[in-house]
């Protein structure tokens, strides 16, 4: 029988080598906000197990003083996050050279997960959550520490396993290879649902990444402020009739949410020129936004938000307001007054919608923590009716001519499973979609994704302010704004970022392009390593994109073949990232939208100037992007057909795409038809 000697013998890497004793309690400064307590379900049975799965990583020396304070959290908080072992210190990205680390990759990596962490940039830093209300870079604070540890080691001869927030360890692997490859909150098909999922971390063996907060590749809200901006323009064009080359002048959007990523909002809309109304209860995110400039103003008082918003729109000026409150209470105004809105949506974190994500008409956000706390006493029933209330002004509002969408936050859904049956296009259940459109589906799908165009991204690892700003230059001319007006909307807002103050965090910079706009992005990034132009360079990409992510309530809700339903894509798009060297591959359930609603994956690449991160560069940056052009071109996406066709002819000898031949709509129909009618 081995003892926890033999078990702290076996290992060079463990808490214990960290700590002389067992580390004080770190204080926990005001102001900071706090993740509301995740629902306790745990059987007695369970909650034994939940302890001893934390102990593992705790030397045995210390079980009798941890397991009552560790059992407290999972109690208070619903789950064991160790908060003993957090850092006292201010987390937040440091320059690359003050890591220790064997390799450089190794390094990144922890400027990644501070960055993740950061006071300021984080949802709620102590509870490790980067955004998205359950976004969290790992599960608790022993696996942070040894993650540091285990990126301090690692060497280009090893590849760190990563599975749901724990360090399964280091394995040999080669330089080719990616030096750390992620799961998160993956389940087995039968359990692959929320409560399971729930239990599951309550345990402490699952953790929820949403897109970049586990797969380390968060960049605060900038990283969305581009995809809103192109949502929000792109919806102007398509459904009010604006010209390609003009902007959003004089119009109204009214949405809701200033948190993590919704907190984009503001800026997104005074980037192309709009007038908004941002509904927000819980004030602190006001606040954060206010001091940050991305909201012009906050008022209390929808009569006092649509007046103000109406003189802007008159006199053709921009501005993003806060309105403090609930939105359905906003939309109940605007019914009632019949106030115009042109453009409509909403980004309440809808994919935890009973978890706190969308605070109910009635009552206040405070309330609604309490409510929380003292776990949901018809909590349930409020949230699925405000969210019928608000299905009800949305249609009235779309009926008087709004442009409402679904902003991939799952409201849809949300509102079907509160029991409203008509939201679905058959009338049942959501396998036609919904009689709204999803963004995706209507805007960002056939206008940038079926061409590839997504969130490519990077920091500038050094910390230099200049280094982003030769990058934005060295990005902008490797752009022709002529060639269709996507490059143009991304030229412009590469060419305006440094004066749109876009950074939170760390030094980065998101800008939309398509595979061969990133590849040579990157190449140029990657020389100007090489000559010591600029420091090194981390590449990734948010997983809301063409290639790494199947969900049919978001990102590929504009596949109509049928296959919007299986997850091959973003498997294969992993699986080829880890296979062409990307640095580090991450694969997660859930994403942007929930568990069991989407499988999604990303990557990071570090840009070390050398020759063979051109290879990697030149192999699989066009892979992770045309790897989901392909699938959508299969899926008889026309625009993705197009660039197929295109990029056949380019990679000739390289790369070959299989495209579809396309069936007579009209032969079909009228076949089936008849002969189902005979069949009668
Ligand atoms: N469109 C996209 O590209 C995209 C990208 C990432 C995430 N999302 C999704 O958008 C949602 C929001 O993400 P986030 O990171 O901002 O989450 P978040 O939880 O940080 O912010 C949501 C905000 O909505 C507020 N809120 C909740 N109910 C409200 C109500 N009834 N009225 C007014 N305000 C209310 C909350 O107080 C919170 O500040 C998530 O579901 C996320 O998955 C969308």
């Amino acid at each position: 029988m081995v003892d926890n000697q033999h078990i702290s013998k076996a290992m060079t890497i463990k808490l214990e080598d960290m700590f002389d004793d067992l580390p004080e309690m770190p204080q926990f400064a005001d102001g900071i906000r706090r993740a509301p307590a995740r629902h306790f379900t745990l059987s007695p049975k369970d909650a034994q197990l939940a302890l001893k799965n934390a102990l593992r990583y705790i030397p045995e020396k210390w079980h009798r003083q941890l397991a009552p304070e560790f059992l407290k959290e999972l109690l208070t908080r619903g789950r064991i996050y160790g908060y003993r072992f957090r850092p006292e210190e201010h987390i937040k990205g440091r320059p690359i050279d003050e890591y220790e680390g064997s390799c450089i990759e190794g390094q990144a990596f922890q400027v990644m997960i501070d960055n993740n962490l950061d006071f300021d940039v984080a949802l709620y830093p102590y509870e490790l959550v980067t955004y998205g209300e359950t976004g969290q870079v790992c599960q608790n604070w022993m696996q942070y520490r040894l993650i540091k540890k285990y990126l301090e080691a690692l060497t280009r001869e090893q590849t760190l396993v990563m599975a749901s927030g724990h360090p399964l360890g280091l394995f040999a692997s080669s330089p080719q290879a990616p030096r750390v490859i992620i799961t998160n909150g993956l389940m087995v098909g039968c359990f692959d649902d929320p409560d399971n999922w729930n239990r599951a971390a309550a345990l402490g063996v699952s953790n929820y990444g949403q897109m970049t907060a586990g797969g380390w590749m968060y960049i605060g809200p900038q990283g969305i402020v581009h995809g809103t901006y192109s949502t929000i323009l792109n919806a102007g064009r398509d459904k009010l009739g604006i010209p390609a080359d003009q902007d959003l002048t004089g119009r109204l959007f009214v949405t809701s949410g200033l948190g993590g990523m919704s907190g984009a909002q503001g800026k997104a809309i005074e980037i192309a020129n709009a007038v908004g109304i941002i509904a927000e209860v819980d004030y602190s995110r006001i606040q954060t936004r206010l001091e940050q400039g991305w909201i012009g103003q906050a008022i209390d008082d929808p009569a006092e938000a649509f007046k103000i918003a109406a003189q802007y729109q008159q006199q053709k000026k921009s501005i993003a307001i806060a309105f403090c409150g609930n939105v359905v209470d906003l939309l109940e105004y605007a019914v009632s007054n019949n106030v115009k809105i042109d453009l409509l949506s909403d980004q309440t974190s809808c994919h935890a919608v009973y978890q706190g994500g969308y605070c109910p008409q009635g009552i206040s956000f405070e309330e609604r923590t309490e409510l929380l706390q003292s776990g949901h006493a018809g909590f349930k029933e409020m949230v699925d009716s405000s969210l019928r209330r608000h299905y009800e002004l949305i249609k009235v509002l779309a009926d008087r001519g709004t442009y409402f969408f679904d902003y991939g936050n799952s409201f849809l859904k949300a509102v079907f499973d509160a029991g409203v049956r008509e939201i679905c296009k058959n009338g049942k259940d959501p396998l036609d979609g919904f009689i709204f459109q999803s963004y995706v589906e209507d805007i960002m799908g056939p206008i940038l994704f079926d061409y590839g165009y997504g969130p490519f991204r990077w920091v500038c690892l050094s910390g230099q302010e200049e280094d982003l700003k030769k990058t934005d230059r060295a990005a902008m001319q490797c752009i022709d704004p002529e060639r269709r007006f996507q490059d143009r909307d991304n030229y412009v807002w590469i060419r305006d970022a440094a004066q749109n103050k876009l950074v939170v965090g760390t030094q980065a910079r998101i800008l939309y392009q398509d595979a061969m706009g990133r590849m040579n992005i990157a190449l140029k990034f990657n020389e100007m390593v090489r000559n010591k132009k600029i420091g090194p360079v981390m590449l990734g990409r948010d997983h809301h994109d063409t290639g790494g992510t199947d969900s049919p309530f978001r990102e590929t809700a504009n596949i109509k073949d049928g296959s919007n339903i299986t997850a091959d894509m973003a498997i294969q798009c992993y699986a080829g990232n880890a296979a062409r060297g990307m640095s580090l591959v991450a694969l997660h359930n859930g994403g942007g939208v929930g568990i069991g609603n989407a499988i999604n994956g990303g990557f990071g690449l570090v840009l070390d100037g050398s020759q063979r991160v051109d290879t990697v560069i030149r192999r699989a940056i066009p892979w992770d992007v045309m790897g989901g052009v392909a699938r959508r071109a299969w899926a008889r996406n026309k625009n993705s057909i197009d660039t197929s066709i295109q990029y056949n002819q380019m990679r000739k000898g390289s790369d070959h795409i299989t495209i579809p031949y396309i069936a007579d709509d009209k032969m079909i129909e009228k076949l089936v038809t008849e002969k189902l009618r005979d069949k009668k």
